[in-house]
């Protein structure tokens, strides 16, 4: 088997600008993020044009911290990594130029990425401040991103097979248009976690959208409902982007109850699926796996179902290029190579039913 050795690994599909230097898809050497989120916070999500011309400045910044952080050089490294898709079209073609560049002057080979894979496999990157151990086959994982919600059982390495995704919005997405409904900043998802830790009455309750017996999820209804309670409790009236229609408190509540609602599908369901798949292991990854809440009660809810549950530290759960070192390492062993003619892939899918 080749072995993957030291891999440059970069990101740029939405809003985060990462290189990462990683062994063996397992040892950290670096892993440099520039988000954009400051930027794209006062037009209150992300603007596709922007979003590219940022990665454009700050990639060379961040490969040269990358290398300062490492202590390595180009004579160390196998091959550049790239996510390939899915993503913004735009900032996917920042860091897929910038990746055939790197490979095609320092005559390494370049090894496309799916971003998916990518937060899947962020759950097999060692962890210096705790003990973590690899993720057992078979596993199920749910990853919960800004764009994507699904479950996927693995086998083995690289082997997917969907048992469910969403059928409208991402839980991320959920989290952003809900927050924006309430005024919090974006992105919702890290402002609702916030906002519902300071709830003292505990007394709103969300819909759950349970889809019958199946793995599938829907929360598109969720800022439907937190669209109407608003209007219940304002009298109808409208409020302006950034300005909170509620006291704080009712605020506080609300981001509680939307979250528990969230919360509750997502570990109800993941533990279903492993439990009927047989699995030895249950993964958590994506930006939403940063979530305390959601980390706490599937880690529970597994625990009591007699599985252990892998999920990386919160850094690692949002966007950043070790993620995409660790699964490159797989890609590369297995032989997969791109050639100059990489093109950014907006939609790629992971795994099919
Ligand atoms: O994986 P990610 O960084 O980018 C995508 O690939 O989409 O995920 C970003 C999403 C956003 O929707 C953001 O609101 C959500 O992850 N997120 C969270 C938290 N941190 C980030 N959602 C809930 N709780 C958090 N703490
Ligand atoms: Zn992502």
């Amino acid at each position: 088997m080749t072995v993957a050795g030291l891999i440059l690994a970069v990101e740029t599909s939405c809003d985060e600008t990462g290189i990462a230097l990683v062994e063996d898809g397992r040892k950290i050497h670096a892993n440099v993020v520039a988000s954009q989120v400051a930027m794209h916070a006062a037009a209150g999500g992300i603007v596709p044009e922007v979003a590219a011309r940022a990665h454009l400045r700050w990639i060379v910044p961040v490969l040269d911290e990358a290398w300062a952080a490492a202590g390595v050089g180009w004579e160390d490294i196998t091959a550049v990594a790239v996510t390939e898709g899915p993503g913004l079209a735009g900032s996917l073609l920042v860091g897929i130029n910038f990746a055939k560049t790197l490979a095609y002057v320092h005559d390494k080979p370049l090894v496309p990425v799916n971003h998916l894979e990518g937060h899947l496999y962020a759950a097999w990157l060692a962890d210096d401040s705790r003990d973590l151990a690899e993720p057992l086959f078979p596993a199920v994982a749910l990853i919960v991103s800004g764009g994507h919600t699904f479950l996927v059982e693995m086998r083995d390495h690289l082997q997917y097979r969907l048992l469910g995704e969403t059928v409208d919005d991402a839980a991320g997405e959920a989290f952003d248009k809900v927050g924006r409904l309430l005024g919090l900043p974006y992105p919702g998802g890290p402002a609702i976690m916030k906002a519902a830790a300071g709830a003292t009455r505990h007394d709103v309750k969300f819909p759950r959208a349970w889809l019958g017996d199946t793995f599938d999820f829907s929360f598109s209804g969720l800022k439907t409902a937190a669209r109407r309670m608003i209007a219940a409790e304002t009298g109808g009236e409208g409020t302006s982007v950034g300005e909170a229609p509620l006291p704080e408190g009712r605020v506080a509540e609300m981001s509680e109850g939307f979250q528990d609602s969230v919360v509750d599908v997502l570990v109800t369901k993941t533990v279903r699926a492993a439990v009927a798949a047989g699995a030895r292991s249950v993964v958590l990854g994506g930006g939403v796996a940063a979530n305390s809440v959601l980390r706490d009660r599937l880690a529970e809810a597994a625990r009591e179902a007699g599985m252990p549950l892998v999920v990386p530290r919160p850094g690692l759960c949002t966007d950043n290029g070790a993620m995409i070192g660790a699964a490159a390492a797989r890609r590369y062993e297995a032989g997969a190579r791109a050639g100059l003619d990489l093109d950014a892939k907006p939609s790629l899918p992971l795994a099919r039913r």
